[in-house]
């Protein structure tokens, strides 16, 4: 007997018979997707144990199954833990895909293949109008959103999910094996819809190897920061913890800056801005909020918003560089509630009108959605919000938006607690995009 199966046996002896079947390290798990910000592509992540093949074989929808397949490679990836446990994260990128179709696969390789999915791959069209879920904070424990977002994701209501940055809680505990359970828990939304991400503070550890290693956004920053396209958006994801762990390297924050700041040039030349009019950005820790719990968004001198001047040199803020390029909405969590503003820009409220807040506004519009649940639960809210602050509520949930067409997006708020029911719900117009807008 090798000496690894007794020792098996041996282990196995004390504990119930459901726990003894050893793990087949070739097995692929934590399959899901992302949208590599290329035309006609898709990339299928997974994760297995031991060093295998990776391919995925798929098809059209209604097709005879793997007719067609795809090769990838693999990355090995080692939990800085005292374990140092050893895992494999495959990515294969499928390409030459059909806008707007349905296509079944499954990934793997000889030596073991996933479930069988499906996606669509996203209509490229810039017309199309996607529907989005949107949150942040979701965790490995108590994460009460998750059983609805599954049911709603599989029945197609979602085009794209956006994961806002704080996942698994936190994906380094246990040897990374809460990272491991967290990526299982999410296959049941992340394997049949792209799910996009940013980091949030819970990724830190280990100078956010887990984040890095774990996902496959667009670019070449271990998805960092990054942009791209849908429908009539352009879609920006950055770090905000550049701000904040500056032991990892304080280059990281100039450097986001200046490629934020050629980023929203190129999305601005007048040829750019015409097709993708909508300018969105996502990230985790917001500029502004009314939570109690002393955050960054909690302070006049946010560091995300204003900057740092403990630095050398100094370190930018946001709010004028995205104020300065147009940048219509910007998607935050963090705190674990659910805050819309009205148009908001240095701590002024610039509304449409009065009437009409969100048609044409004079400023961005800022929307915090980090209550999708973890085992952290809920944050509070100081008794009286700032005049920036239009609504607030300490439920579970999540966010929809669709974006309808250039001019309109659609945004509403489910609360978990209240069985799904939509506590808020608003549409931004704007006729006129880019900086000209505020005018
Ligand atoms: C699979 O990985 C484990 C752990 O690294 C190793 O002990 C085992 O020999 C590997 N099995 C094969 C078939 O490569
Ligand atoms: C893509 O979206 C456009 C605009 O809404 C629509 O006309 C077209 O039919 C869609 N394509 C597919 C394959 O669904
Ligand atoms: C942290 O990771 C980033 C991204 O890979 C890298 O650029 C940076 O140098 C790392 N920082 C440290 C201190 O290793
Ligand atoms: C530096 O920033 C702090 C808060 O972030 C602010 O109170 C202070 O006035 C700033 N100092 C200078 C010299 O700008
Ligand atoms: C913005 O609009 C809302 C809704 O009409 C209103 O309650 C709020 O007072 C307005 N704020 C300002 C500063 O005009
Ligand atoms: C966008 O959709 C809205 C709501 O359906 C509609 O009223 C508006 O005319 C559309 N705008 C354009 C430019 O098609
Ligand atoms: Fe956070």
């Amino acid at each position: 007997m090798a000496p690894v199966v007794y020792l098996f046996f041996l282990f196995c002896g004390l504990m119930p018979l459901a726990l003894c079947v050893p793990s087949i390290g070739s097995q692929p798990e934590q399959v899901h997707i992302s949208y590599p910000g290329v035309r006609g592509s898709m990339v299928i992540t997974w994760t297995t144990f031991n060093e295998t093949d990776s391919m995925v074989e798929y098809n059209l929808w209604g097709g005879k199954l793997f007719t067609q397949t795809a090769k990838g490679n693999s990355a090995v990836f080692v939990d800085e833990g005292p374990e140092m446990r050893k895992m494999y994260i495959h990515r294969v990128t499928l390409s030459d895909l059909r806008s707007g179709a349905t296509y079944v696969y499954h990934c793997g390789s000889e030596a073991g293949w996933s479930d069988l999915f499906f996606f669509t791959a996203l209509n490229e069209s810039t017309s199309f109008s996607p529907k989005f879920a949107l949150f942040g904070d979701m965790g490995n424990e108590n994460p009460q959103s998750l059983a609805r977002l599954q049911k709603e994701t599989q029945a197609g209501m979602y085009d794209v999910i956006l994961h806002i940055g704080d996942f698994a809680y936190d994906m380094h505990e246990d040897n990374g094996r809460i990272g491991d359970e967290f990526m299982k828990q999410i296959e049941s939304i992340a394997a049949y819809v792209p799910y996009m991400t940013c980091p949030g503070n819970h990724e830190w550890a280990y100078n956010f190897s887990h984040y890095r290693s774990r996902f496959t956004m667009p670019g070449q920053t271990e998805n960092l920061w990054y942009s791209w396209n849908i429908g009539s958006a352009h879609v920006i994801s950055f770090s905000t913890e550049v701000y904040f762990y500056l032991d990892y390297g304080l280059d990281l924050l100039f450097k986001q800056y200046k490629w934020l700041k050629s980023d929203l040039e190129e999305a601005n030349k007048p040829e750019n801005r015409a097709v993708r009019p909508w300018i969105i950005t996502m990230a985790h820790r917001p500029m502004y909020c009314s939570d109690d719990d002393n955050d960054d968004c909690t302070k006049f001198e946010s560091y995300v918003r204003l900057g740092r001047n403990d630095t050398k040199p100094p370190a930018p803020g946001l709010e004028d560089l995205f104020y300065q390029h147009g940048v219509d909405l910007e998607l935050w969590a963090h705190e674990h509630t659910y805050e819309r503003l009205w148009p908001v820009y240095g701590y002024k409220v610039y509304n449409g009108s009065t009437d009409e807040p969100y048609v044409n506004p004079k400023a961005p519009v800022h929307i915090i959605t980090g209550s999708a649940g973890c085992r952290e639960k809920h944050d509070g809210f100081i008794p009286k919000p700032r005049d920036w602050s239009a609504f607030r509520s300490t439920d579970y949930g999540y966010t929809r938006m669709h974006l309808i067409n250039s001019t309109h997006i659609y945004l509403e708020q489910v609360s978990d607690d209240q069985s799904g029911k939509v506590i808020d719900s608003f549409t931004l117009v704007k006729d006129v995009h880019g900086p000209e807008a505020w005018l």
